[in-house]
């Protein structure tokens, strides 16, 4: 039997009407889920449904929860990291939509793990979840629900490293749909999203001029293209490390400058992680940064640079502005670690803008949609949302923006579909 839910966990209620707005904000530049949410209003594919989101609680993940609430879910949300939820939006998404939300901005990571556990206690029949954390407690702890699960998307690369990683020994429990991989998420949300996002983010906690200094950004996946290509275009001088030839070859291409970490510490004023790795960035490369290097991560999981060990070699740690932590070395350096090794777009700014999480969240809405409808007929396997889906989201989106393209006459579908007409 699914639990019973507990009442919702947030911050303050009486932040709702400001939430309210934030979330009307937000839902103005969603036009592509908007539309999704008054088709499942109408059709209600997903009624009596059980669904357990997980996201960063923000006013656009505010319009995906209510796009699955107006398809007849029966749903509640958590926060998929301790310090990205905007309060407000937890509060309205409770108080004006009567939601289970169960989200608190500077929660502990032991309240975050038993809300990952609510969500798997609530035997959902979909899990959406952004990182793995919901999918992987159900593994390990409930493994007598997890042939009834019907399915889950994940949103990130992290969570889809994971979920490869489950697949590659025949693992997965249910069929999961990498909602990453689709070209309408990672095409722009990664590149474009991320990389506003982040430098944004930078701006906001540090108010320091980007124009000449010296990004270092590691990692060249869809997030690093963006941030080395925001950098950039705010007149940084960017250096890529990468452990992919051909990532790393990219860059050389795109004119940065590529180097091992090892060499870029000593350059770098602002290193950007991005890698979906572990301490690509640590204590050997610390001893070596210019005095007033700053450090973040735009990654999912907060260990992508060794903020623990760089703490721990630090002989104090002021704050002088917040999500800046000042770590001074003993050698009289201060190395500035943003937003605690955590998310910085989403602790230090909002995160990516509605325009483009409004693709991203299209491709999550039709991919719980897409398990329901093929329940019990997909195999369990890490897969992605049909080519079809992912291009009408494309197509949907320029129409909203107002943009006509042109398409192929009788004549060039011909030729696009012949073998014989050579030179
Ligand atoms: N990830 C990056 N930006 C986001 C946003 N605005 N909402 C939810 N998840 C996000």
């Amino acid at each position: 039997m699914p639990i019973t839910l507990p009442s919702p966990e947030i911050n303050d209620i009486d932040l709702a009407p400001q939430g309210k707005k934030q979330i009307d904000w937000a839902l103005q530049d969603m036009p592509v889920l908007q539309s999704i949410r008054e088709r499942f209003l109408k059709e209600q594919p997903l009624k009596g449904v059980r669904i357990s989101s997980c996201g960063h609680m923000t006013k656009e993940l505010a319009a995906l929860a209510i796009t699955i609430q107006a398809g007849g879910a029966d749903s509640m949300v958590i926060a998929s990291n301790p310090i990205t939820t905007q309060d407000d939006v937890a509060a309205s998404l409770v108080k004006d939509y009567g939601l289970a939300i169960y989200a608190q901005r500077g929660e502990s990571v032991d309240t975050y793990r038993r809300h990952v556990q609510l969500a798997v206690d609530f035997e959902p029949h979909i899990i959406m979840d952004d990182g793995g954390d919901v999918c992987a407690a159900m593994k390990n702890t409930r493994p007598d629900w997890c042939d009834s699960v019907w399915g889950s998307t994940e949103e990130t690369t992290a969570g889809i490293t994971r979920l490869k990683a489950l697949d590659a020994q025949n693992a997965l429990p249910w069929p999961a749909i990498g909602v990453n991989e689709s070209k309408t998420k990672h095409l722009f949300d990664n590149r474009y999203g991320t990389g506003q996002s982040t430098l944004d983010s930078i701006m906001r906690a540090c108010n320091i001029l980007i124009a000449g200094k010296t990004v270092v950004i590691m990692g060249y996946g869809w997030c690093g293209r963006g941030c080395a290509m925001r950098a950039k275009g705010l007149g940084a001088n960017v250096i890529v490390c990468e452990v992919d030839h051909m990532k790393a070859l990219e860059a050389v291409m795109d004119g940065y400058r590529v180097m091992p970490i090892s060499e870029a510490s000593t350059l770098g004023d602002i290193f950007i992680c991005i890698t979906s790795n572990k301490h690509v960035i640590d204590t050997p490369h610390f001893a070596v940064m210019k005095d007033q290097a700053i450090i973040c991560n735009a990654g999912h999981q907060n260990w992508e640079f060794n903020y623990d060990a760089l703490k721990a070699c630090s002989v104090t740690v002021t704050e002088p502005r917040p999500y800046v932590e000042g770590c001074v070395q003993a050698d009289g350096r201060t190395i500035y670690a943003l937003s605690q090794g955590r998310l910085v777009n989403l602790t230090a700014a909002e995160g990516h803008p509605a325009s483009v999480m409004d693709m991203s969240f299209a491709n999550q809405a039709l991919a719980v949609e897409y398990l329901v409808k093929n329940k019990g007929n997909l195999g369990n396997h890490l897969m992605t949302l049909p080519a079809e889906l992912d291009y009408n989201i494309a197509k949907l989106k320029l129409a909203s923006m107002g943009i006509a393209i042109d398409s192929m006459t009788p004549a060039m579908l011909e030729y696009m579909s012949s073998w014989n007409m050579g030179t």
